[in-house]
């Protein structure tokens, strides 16, 4: 492992957006206006993370426990997740932005599974911001899938048991061709994970905004990426020497 400290930007952010519905409350507005609101938050923020040079972003738009919302907001969420890509690929594309979906998108059906097929083809030569949507994700379901891949390959003979360690378990992860997020944020106030990348998160910092998602925005970033290079990551080992005064 190397002796080099970590680089002060992350390579990596994961952000739990969280805080659209009560953003639409607060304005006596329905539930829909907070996620079309959220949406302009999205663009705001993966333009702020091109400019940091943020080389990963992961977006946690839709929970697998999200389905249980009622039938119209996850038609809204849908029509607001198509209605993006249509509007937003040729600039994502343009920007040098790579688009990753990870997630059970087969349960959005043929249309849009199609859809984000072609968006991920389209950007598949970009490498500036690698911009990875979950949908209908969810962290333990994602490591039940790893398990069940690795289950198969040892029964056919494949894959040796007593070789199985923490990079092969990772290398059959939706997230396998992506780095650990170094810094999670979720906004809102609310300090959970909420079944959010609970593998790759291991040593993640971990910064909670109360700004609700509607209202975050270019600063908001930059704040977290000032109070991440602040945190003091040791993954660990033990704690660097205090400075001589
Ligand atoms: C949480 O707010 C937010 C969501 C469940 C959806 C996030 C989706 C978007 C921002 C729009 C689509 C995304 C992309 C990538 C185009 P909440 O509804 O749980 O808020 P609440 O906790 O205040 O009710």
């Amino acid at each position: 492992m190397s002796s080099q400290p970590p680089p002060l930007i992350p390579r990596h952010i994961a952000i739990i957006m969280d805080g659209n519905g009560r953003w639409a409350a607060r304005r006596n507005l329905p539930r829909a206006a907070g996620h079309r609101e959220g949406v302009r938050a999205v663009r705001r923020t993966i333009e702020a993370a091109i400019e940091h040079n943020i080389r990963w972003l992961t977006l946690f738009a839709f929970s697998s426990e999200n389905w249980r919302r009622p039938a119209d907001e996850v038609t809204d969420l849908t029509f607001l997740l198509r209605h993006y890509l249509r509007s937003e690929l040729n600039e994502l594309a343009e920007a040098g932005v790579r688009l990753h979906v990870i997630g059970e998108r087969d349960r959005f059906g043929p249309a849009l599974e199609a859809e984000l097929a072609t968006a991920e083809a389209r950007t598949r030569t970009n490498d500036r911001l690698h911009l990875v949507i979950a949908l209908s994700y969810g962290a333990r379901a994602e490591i039940v899938a790893a398990a069940q891949r690795i289950a198969r390959e040892t029964k056919s003979g494949t894959l040796n048991p007593d070789a199985i360690d923490e990079a092969g378990f990772t290398a059959h992860l939706a997230t396998a061709a992506m780095p650990d997020p170094d810094l999670v944020i979720r906004t809102s106030g609310e300090q959970r994970l909420s079944n959010f990348l609970l593998w790759q998160a291991a040593y993640a910092e971990l910064i909670f905004d109360d700004t609700l998602w509607p209202d975050f925005g270019a600063s908001n970033l930059a704040d977290a990426i000032a109070e991440y290079a602040r945190r003091d990551r040791r993954f660990g080992a033990r704690p660097s020497p205090v400075p001589a005064q």
